[in-house]
């Protein structure tokens, strides 16, 4: 029998390899080994493991109380630090690594975590972008690609994925998860999740992954960043926690709770879903960690009085490992002692962690993610997966006439400062992106196109600060720069012209109260299409824009998000045809910001608009200055085939309990261009004990298909897919008529009806 051994297998261990006083055999079940380490801590050691420590080389949140860098270590020696973040060079998180293991008495490795969201130096497409794909394998893939290089200079955990649902295209961090949809944004959760773990988190590139923000923080009342969140029960049983769940059901390691109060009590010290949801009911067995300084913001929501008590409230709630503020390190100790807090619960939470350490293999060997692994750091294979991942993620919203694919030959003119950029499309969020390593939307062209290509800038959206920590500076809109841009495009067959947001608009802490064009964008738009109207937009953006100028004028649209590494080639390949787009909406785009927020997935009203006569009246559910539709429903998205649905059928008018219902679809490619076409089955249950959506989406399929062919599509429907929360205790489906629409959006679509008996 091996003795174990928190330093055994590593070429760096050296010096003196602490064990615990009984050792712990590496062939015994891991619940055992965790049982047997925790019966050897002391109850401050124990306190050490819920404790995650700022490295402080990096903030991503309000700047912390410093300690010195001798307190730090001290603290590490003392076995007193279970985590870190933010720790930013592989040599940093090595040497504290070494401190833990090889100074402390039991030798506990740490886990060093970072905000790893869409990449960590190849950048890959903003999530929202990779959730147009509607492809849970485009989500593993870069998450694959993320994790590789993030493992490889020494993190053990990524805060990601970001899977919280948002109606709001004002909040700015709607660019970090999959839209507003529960279904679509469950399955990119199991995406994001296996590409981050792999199938075995002890495997050197597996980095153990942590959804956030649980729960409801994108439901912000009006965008605002961190409001207090207010909804039923409904809307957070059956739109809010799907993804949370089928992220934990894949396996998630750790789970990260927010700043928001929800319905009166801070989700951080929220037992209802931290202990009442994900641990006892969905047998979550991970560990939860508290957002940055989210403990000590309970004093400062209301909600409790003093910082101890703020410490105890969130831990007592399940919030199991503190984030920075270190109130658990102050106060829990005493809290024990004096009875407030029970020691099964502090073992509960050591157990979680110890768990989720000894699954990532750093008991047999702490240094796994120092050694050296022949991963190469934004390689040609992994910039290939950026540059294909990104086309996936694209989303042509407009084609009139075939304007697009563009011949190679024209003479193309580039307008738009965002074109030129090759900072923006690496996105928010962006890791360890190295500054300005984007191929631009320019670069793309060029490459693609060859010499007959001019560029313009035209406009700016900010002519000063942009970074990750403070507001935008916003450009000053009398500094024009119309007329070369005008020179440019008279000169030109063809305007390809670059619209959008600063990747700095988004993200955290980037809430805005309109989502249409900043600056002279729009106004530019129509000063070029006035001498060439054969104008193509590109949209950069990290949100759903209200672009309704733009949809109706533009010859051709594509939406291509914050796209990554590789954005301008993905984007080239795209407007010359060397790909046929295929991303579909994840979002309702507006016509006014004032709509928001805009979701399909709404309820019905009692007075819906159902036919045009009504749209003369005032009394019915709308606006009398802005139509109630979306711009762009959910769903939307074209190719450069024509896709026809037919044939609509399913093998019995009526779904019995237990039975499954076969629902089938034609799909024909009535186009010269071989495309992938996503196939979306939504139903609707008309009349319930809770009044539902007008729409759900239930499944989906990306189908390829050749020039002219034809397929049937077909699906299953069962039970379990007609129910829903009725109530905390009750997730069931209603007897009775259900509506079932099966299109390529959720607008336009084919319908038919059964009975669920
Ligand atoms: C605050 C953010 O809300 C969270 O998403 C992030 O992971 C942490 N800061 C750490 O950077």
């Amino acid at each position: 029998m091996r003795k174990t051994v928190f330093c055994a297998t590593t070429a760096l261990a050296i010096g003196s390899c602490q064990q615990a006083e009984q050792p712990l055999d590496a062939k015994d079940p891991i619940e055992v080994r965790v049982d047997s380490l925790l019966s050897q801590m002391t109850l401050e050691e124990k306190v050490g493991q819920l404790n995650m420590y700022n490295g402080t080389w990096d903030f991503t949140g309000p700047v912390p109380e410093q300690a010195d860098a001798q307190e730090r270590e001290d603290q590490i020696r003392s076995g007193g630090v279970s985590a870190m973040l933010n720790v930013l060079t592989p040599e940093a998180i090595c040497a504290a690594q070494r401190m833990a293991v090889e100074e402390s008495r039991l030798g506990i490795p740490m886990l060093f975590g970072y905000d790893v969201i869409h990449g960590y130096k190849t950048m890959m497409p903003i999530p929202l972008g990779q959730a147009s794909s509607w492809d849970p394998t485009v989500a593993e893939r870069a998450n694959r690609v993320a994790a590789a290089e993030a493992t490889s200079e020494g993190l053990s955990l990524a805060f990601g994925p970001m899977v919280d649902i948002t109606p709001d295209a004002r909040w700015g961090r709607i660019m970090e998860g999959a839209g507003e949809d529960p279904f679509l944004a469950a399955r990119m959760a199991e995406g994001w999740v296996k590409g981050f773990q792999g199938t075995d988190l002890s495997e050197r590139h597996s980095i153990a992954a942590c959804a956030k923000h649980f729960a409801g923080y994108g439901f912000a009342e009006a965008g605002k960043e961190y409001n207090t969140t207010d909804m039923s029960d409904q809307t957070l049983l059956n739109v809010v926690l799907p993804p949370f769940r089928a992220a934990v059901d894949a396996g998630c390691a750790a789970i990260m709770n927010g700043f928001n109060d929800l319905n009166g009590v801070p989700v951080t010290a929220n037992a209802y879903i931290q202990r009442t949801q994900l641990k006892e009911a969905w047998g979550f067995d991970g560990f939860v960690l508290s957002d940055f300084n989210s403990v000590p913001e309970l004093v400062t929501h209301g909600y409790s009085p003093d910082m101890p008590e703020a410490g105890k409230a969130a831990f007592l709630a399940g919030s199991d490992m503190e984030m920075e503020s270190r109130l658990y390190e102050r106060h829990l100790l005493d809290q024990v002692k004096s009875g407030e807090v029970s020691e099964e619960l502090i073992d509960d939470a050591v157990r979680r962690v110890l768990r989720i350490k000894f699954r990532l293999g750093l008991f047999e060997n702490p240094y796994k993610y120092c050694e050296a692994d022949g991963i190469e750091i934004m390689s040609e294979s992994h910039l290939q997966e950026a540059r294909e991942l990104a086309r996936e993620s694209m989303v042509l919203l407009k084609n009139e006439s075939a304007t697009l694919p563009l011949q190679k030959e024209a003479s193309i003119g580039v307008i738009g400062s965002l074109a030129r950029s090759k900072d923006v499309p690496l996105g928010n969020w962006r890791a360890q992106a190295v500054e300005n390593s984007a191929v631009s939307l320019l670069e793309g062209i060029r490459a693609a196109a060859g010499s007959k290509v001019e560029f313009a800038e035209g406009y700016r959206i900010s002519s000063g600060r942009r970074s990750f920590i403070f507001d935008m500076e916003w450009a000053d809109p009398s500094e024009k720069g119309f007329e070369e841009a005008i020179q440019v495009a008279r000169r030109s067959d063809v305007v390809v012209m670059a619209l959008g947001e600063d990747c700095y608009q988004t993200g955290e802490g980037r809430s805005q109260t309109d989502v249409g064009l900043k600056g002279d964008q729009l106004e530019l738009f129509h000063a070029v299409r006035a001498v060439n109207p054969n104008v193509v937009v590109v949209l950069m953006n990290g949100r759903p824009l209200a672009i309704p100028d733009i949809q109706q004028h533009a010859s051709a649209i594509l939406e291509s998000w914050h796209a990554g590494s590789q954005a301008g080639h993905a984007i080239a390949d795209i407007l010359f045809g060397d790909h046929n787009p295929s991303g579909k909406l994840p979002v309702s785009f507006p016509h006014h910001t004032g709509q928001e927020p805009l979701y399909y997935n709404h309820k019905k009203t009692g007075r819906p608009v159902t036919n045009d006569f009504d749209k003369g009246l005032v009394f019915w559910a709308h606006y009398s200055d802005a139509p109630v539709e979306a711009l762009y429903p959910f769903g939307y998205g074209l190719s450069y085939s024509r896709f026809i649905y037919s044939d609509l059928e399913i093998n019995d008018s009526i779904l019995r309990s237990g039975a499954d219902l076969e629902v089938r679809v034609r799909l024909t490619n009535d186009s010269k261009i071989a495309g992938q076409e996503v196939v979306q089955l939504y139903i609707r249950d008309p009349y319930g004990s809770l009044t539902r959506p007008v729409k759900e989406l239930k499944a989906f399929q990306k189908i390829h298909l050749k020039a002219g062919e034809s397929q049937l599509v077909s699906f299953r429907l069962s039970e379990e897919d007609l129910a829903y929360h009725w109530s905390r205790e009750r997730f069931e489906a209603e007897p009775g008529r259900f509506e079932l629409y099966i299109g390529g959006n959720s607008h336009e679509v084919l319908q038919t009806a059964f009975t669920f008996r």
